[in-house]
């Protein structure tokens, strides 16, 4: 098999015969999120949603989970699309909870700063010029910087550095950590952070992407040799399957990096990830848990979906006018939009209640099954505002 395979997308003719979604449709979902918002604003502002649903509702949890930043992102993202002042308040509230959590190391001992800090911090700091917010994104960049294993050339996910079990354990979901260390790099004109990032997206391209373009979830290198060891499953069905969300966190990382580094390789590796994905969805184009299966027998992830439509629309902005998968990629987000948004949302409920339905979180452990994920609550209402206006990722 080619080492750089990049499928042909079976069903592109398909995907771009469907029907684009008009403004006045994209304009009314978004209304609609941002009302589901407004549902939960007076629970979630000074506690915050729980990773995933119980019934399509959300717990209210402290600042302690790595999917805090998705809520406090899904604010700015709303005071950015209304210019409404109670989301900006709501916001500015929960960043100093983050700059709290920061400066007292509240289970900040994992790589999934960016997810908290980019999205809270980072964007205050580029919406509002918050000086407060940038310091404690830059102290969340420099504790992300401790875990990097210069050795392996990798940010080890997650545990203690000292914990045998975990030594040397990089994650696909690391693509959309490392912008934040880009952002130090630009911020504080220290190239370490940069460095330490450039090592480690070209050992996941290497190491985590398989020769047919499908990824692991997970890879262990030997912290002490640099040799790579073994790629397993944590989320996924299997160790040789290919867990639907690890592939959308590709899908979509891979073209943020390039927009801090510019390494061309990173868009033909986004571009095979995507065909890959692309090849294994169900008939409405929302993939299920785990790619390895693609009818109804399985849970959707609705959230994969969402982050692989922020992806997609990522990468076809980067791709050049005449690439022969832009238009697809681009026609590929809008459906995945139109049908979460005409079939996956939650209906009104009490306070707490999610946004799209039918994710999943965590399959082998039974966590979040066909609930409501955080994150894809987020990266939907992403996709309505990058399809909606031009705007600056807080990645
Ligand atoms: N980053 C963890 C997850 O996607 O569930």
């Amino acid at each position: 098999m080619s080492a750089s395979l990049r499928e042909p997308i079976a069903r592109a003719p398909e995907i771009l015969r469907s029907p684009r979604l008009d403004r006045a449709r994209l304009d009314a979902i978004l209304a609609a999120v941002l009302a589901r918002i407004d549902d939960n604003l007076a629970v979630f502002t000074d506690a915050f949603p729980a990773p995933s649903s119980e019934g399509g509702v959300y717990p209210a949890i402290d600042n302690i989970e790595w999917t805090n930043g998705f809520w406090t992102g899904m604010l700015w993202l709303a005071f950015e699309a209304s210019g409404e002042a109670r989301y900006r308040a709501a916001a500015e509230r929960q960043v100093r909870s983050f700059k709290h959590r920061i400066d007292h190391r509240i289970n900040v001992d994992h790589h999934d700063l960016g997810f908290l800090y980019s999205l809270s911090c980072v964007a205050a700091w580029k919406v509002t010029g918050d000086a407060c917010a940038r310091d404690a994104a830059i102290q969340a960049a420099d504790a992300l910087l401790d875990r990097f294993l210069p050795t392996a050339g990798i940010i080890q996910a997650w545990g203690d550095l000292s914990n045998p079990a975990e030594a040397g354990r990089m994650i696909i979901d690391c693509n959309l950590n490392l912008p934040l260390l880009y952002w130090a790099a630009e911020v504080t004109g220290d190239r370490e952070y940069a460095k330490a990032a450039n090592r480690h997206i070209d050992q996941a391209a290497r190491h985590i992407v398989r020769p047919d373009a499908s990824t692991f979830h997970t890879f262990f290198m030997d912290p002490a040799t640099g040799a790579p060891l073994r790629g397993t499953t944590h989320q996924g069905f299997s160790d040789s399957s290919c867990w639907a969300r690890g592939q959308a966190w590709g899908v979509s990382g891979f073209p943020l990096v390039h927009r801090y580094n510019a390494d061309p390789a990173l868009i033909d590796t986004a571009a095979r990830l995507a065909n890959y994905f692309l090849n294994r969805l169900p008939d409405d184009l929302i993939c299920c848990w785990d790619l390895v299966f693609t009818d109804d027998s399985q849970p959707r992830d609705s959230s994969a979906a969402a982050i692989a439509a922020c992806g997609l629309l990522e990468l076809a902005r980067a791709l050049p006018l005449g690439d022969p998968d832009r238009a697809t990629y681009e026609a590929a987000a809008l459906a995945m939009v139109e049908t979460l948004g005409q079939h996956y949302l939650l209906p009104e409920g009490p306070p707490g209640t999610g946004v799209l339905a039918h994710a999943v979180y965590h399959m082998p452990k039974g966590v979040g099954v066909d609930e409501a994920c955080l994150w894809g609550d987020y990266f939907f209402l992403e996709a309505l505002v990058r399809l909606t206006r031009v705007w600056e990722p807080y990645w």
